[in-house]
Order: C-alpha cells, then sequence, then structure tokens
C-alpha cells in the first residue's frame, strides 16, 4: 500500500529497506538450500579403471564401479546424504524381457554392494526400478504386440526391487509408472525381509522430453528410437492427476514420492506438498542440466549462481529433497559461503 507521508507523496511501506544490506536480507530469507537437501545421480559402468564422457551431459560421467567409489567418498565427505545410481548395461546384457535387472550379480546390484561395503550406512543408496536400461527395446516394461504390459511387469519390478534391496539399497526408487507397483513392490520388499527399506516413488513422473540426454547416458536412447513412454509416463498437461498418482502410491506405502522434471513442474511440486504435506522429492532431470551447462559453457549464464537459484526455486516449491547433477558442485559452493 502506498500512503502519503507527510514529507510528501512517498512510500511509507518500502520492501527495499529490508533489502539494503546482506545482514537483513539472511534475516528474512523465506527459504534455504543445504547440502542436505541433495541427492547425486551417477552412471556406472562395467569393468575397471572405466571413465567415459557424456556429450550431451558436459561434466558428468559414466565410471567403472573402482572409480566410482573415489566420487562417493567425495559426496560423503562434502555431507551429501545420499546418491542415486543408474547403469549403463553392456549391450550383450540387454533382452527383450529385460531380465538382467533381476540378476543379483547384475553391474547395479554390484555397485550398491561396493558402495555399502565401503561406506556402510554413511551415505543412502537409491536404487531405480524400471526395465528400460535392460531392455533392447528402451520401454520400461514388458512389451507385447508394442503394448507395454502392466500386471506382467509388475513381477519383475518385485524381483528387481528385491535384489536391488539385498544388495544394500537404502531406497527403491520406482521410475516405471506401472500402476500399482507401489504395493507391489512394498509387498515384496516386505516378504523379503526388508521392510525397512525405504520407499521413493517417482509420483508424477511426466512422459517429457527433457530426459533426452540421460537416455544418452545410459544408453536407452538407440533402444527406444522413435518409441514413446507416454502410455504410462504422465501427460504434461496434467496436474490434478498427479495429485491422484501421489495419493494411491502414498496409500500404496511409498514414503517420498516424486515430481519430475523440475523446474517446468514447480507447480505441481507445490500442490503436492500443499495437499499431502509429506516427504516430497524432485528431480532436476538431464535435460535441464544440459540446458544450464550449454548456456553457462558458452558464458550467457553465471553457471554458479545459476545452479543455487534453481535449487533454491526448488526448495521454495516445496521440495524437501533434490535430485540433481549439480549436487556436487552444489555442496562445493554451499561449503565455501
Ligand atoms: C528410467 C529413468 C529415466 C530417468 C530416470 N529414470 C528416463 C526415462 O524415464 O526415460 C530420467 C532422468 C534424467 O533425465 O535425468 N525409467
Amino acid at each position: 500500500m502506498t500512503f502519503i507521508s507527510s514529507r510528501g507523496p512517498y512510500p511509507v511501506t518500502r520492501l527495499r529497506r529490508l533489502r539494503q544490506s546482506e545482514w537483513s536480507r539472511k534475516l528474512v530469507a523465506e527459504t534455504a538450500l543445504s547440502v542436505n537437501d541433495l541427492i547425486w545421480p551417477l552412471f556406472v559402468l562395467s569393468g575397471s579403471g572405466e571413465r567415459q564422457s557424456v556429450d550431451s551431459l558436459p561434466g558428468v560421467f559414466r565410471l567403472s564401479v573402482d572409480l566410482l567409489l573415489a566420487e562417493v567418498a567425495r559426496a560423503v565427505d562434502m555431507g551429501i546424504p545420499a546418491i542415486a545410481l543408474f547403469p549403463v548395461t553392456p549391450l550383450d546384457r540387454k533382452t527383450e524381457d529385460g531380465r538382467e535387472a533381476a540378476n543379483p550379480d547384475n553391474l547395479v546390484c554390484t555397485a550398491i554392494k561396493a558402495v555399502r561395503q565401503r561406506f556402510g550406512d554413511s551415505i543412502g543408496i537409491v536404487a531405480d526400478v524400471a526395465l528400460d536400461p535392460y531392455t533392447t527395446h528402451g520401454q520400461d516394461g514388458l512389451l507385447a504386440d508394442g503394448r507395454v504390459l502392466n500386471d506382467e511387469t509388475l513381477e519383475v519390478l518385485c524381483q528387481q526391487a528385491c535384489v536391488q534391496a539385498a544388495a544394500g539399497a537404502s531406497v527403491i526408487a520406482p521410475s516405471d509408472m506401472m500402476d500399482g507397483r507401489i504395493g507391489a513392490i512394498r509387498q515384496a520388499l516386505d516378504a523379503a525381509g526388508h521392510y525397512q527399506t525405504l520407499l521413493m516413488s517417482y509420483a508424477a513422473k511426466y512422459a517429457s522430453a527433457f530426459y533426452g540426454p540421460f537416455r544418452d547416458a545410459v544408453g536407452s536412447k538407440s533402444s527406444l528410437g522413435s518409441g514413446s513412454k507416454q502410455t504410462y509416463q504422465m501427460d504434461p498437461s496434467a496436474s490434478d492427476e498427479a495429485l491422484h498418482e501421489v495419493s494411491l502410491d502414498l496409500a500404496e506405502g511409498a514414503d517420498i514420492v516424486m515430481v519430475k522434471p523440475g523446474l517446468p513442474y514447480l507447480d505441481i511440486v507445490r500442490r503436492i506438498k500443499d495437499e499431502f504435506s509429506v516427504p516430497t522429492a524432485v528431480y532436476q532431470v538431464s535435460g535441464e542440466y544440459a540446458m544450464l551447462m550449454s548456456a553457462a559453457n558458452n558464458g550467457w549464464i553465471d553457471r554458479d549462481a545459476c545452479i543455487l537459484e534453481s535449487l533454491l526455486a526448488f526448495r521454495r516449491a516445496g521440495a524437501d529433497m533434490i535430485l540433481s547433477y549439480f549436487a556436487i558442485a552444489a555442496a562445493e559452493l554451499l561449503a565455501d559461503r
């Protein structure tokens, strides 16, 4: 409101007063970003001494397990609470039915065991559940006559979740978007004695074009070809439906719900947080990372400032935790401040 003061027609209420000094800006800051909010996704290669860059994700590397451990050590040192592991499945391990997903000695299980053995419970390990790294067609589920089968897929997902939990995963994160998977996986985990294993549901996962660089990184893009995931991932036009998905996943036993992608879907994060008040995660996906990095590498934006601003925006929207390829960079920036 603007009042006429005795000194003249000036505003009495001046929001700039609180903005004039660093100390007052700090006191009134409404949202904070901390290293405690970050989850760092990492890509795992087979072999040893292997380190491959990803063209569409500058600064992100695929690493064999031995080199991965050094990166996880950095994360532990910086206080990052959890990592998320994604395997780059060798081509000769991919099949139509993705059965490698349920192999207790597959690449991701090997990586989980190695991280767990070296670091104990000092860092959380998030393991993705979906068949796309393992199928020759790149779909997240079993395929018959060009259709992704729901209930048949659930059985494989349950096996996949159980081998990952047995390997030492702390959090099982189903990203497949099959109906009923949270309940089915919760039951399977409990029946196998893994009742303490957390479930982080990719509850509101959209059929997004922002996953492109991730599919390059794990090598599922060429498998998927012109195939799309629109029969199971959500339509970008949906908003109420995200709440419906979340309510089902919570009823089925999800401990944490996720929105993905991130920045284009902040409205969804806010609605979910307001409606359910449960632990809410957001995934700043590969395409978002690629956009920021390509602009930064051209000198068009300030990389460090944009990293922190984008992550803070997730917190402002209501996210409790953020999966981001910037996690380690952000942790370093936050530590320097
Ligand atoms: C696999 C999965 C995807 C991502 C995470 N898990 C890709 C997809 O659904 O096609 C995307 C992550 C990113 O883009 O950073 N189901």
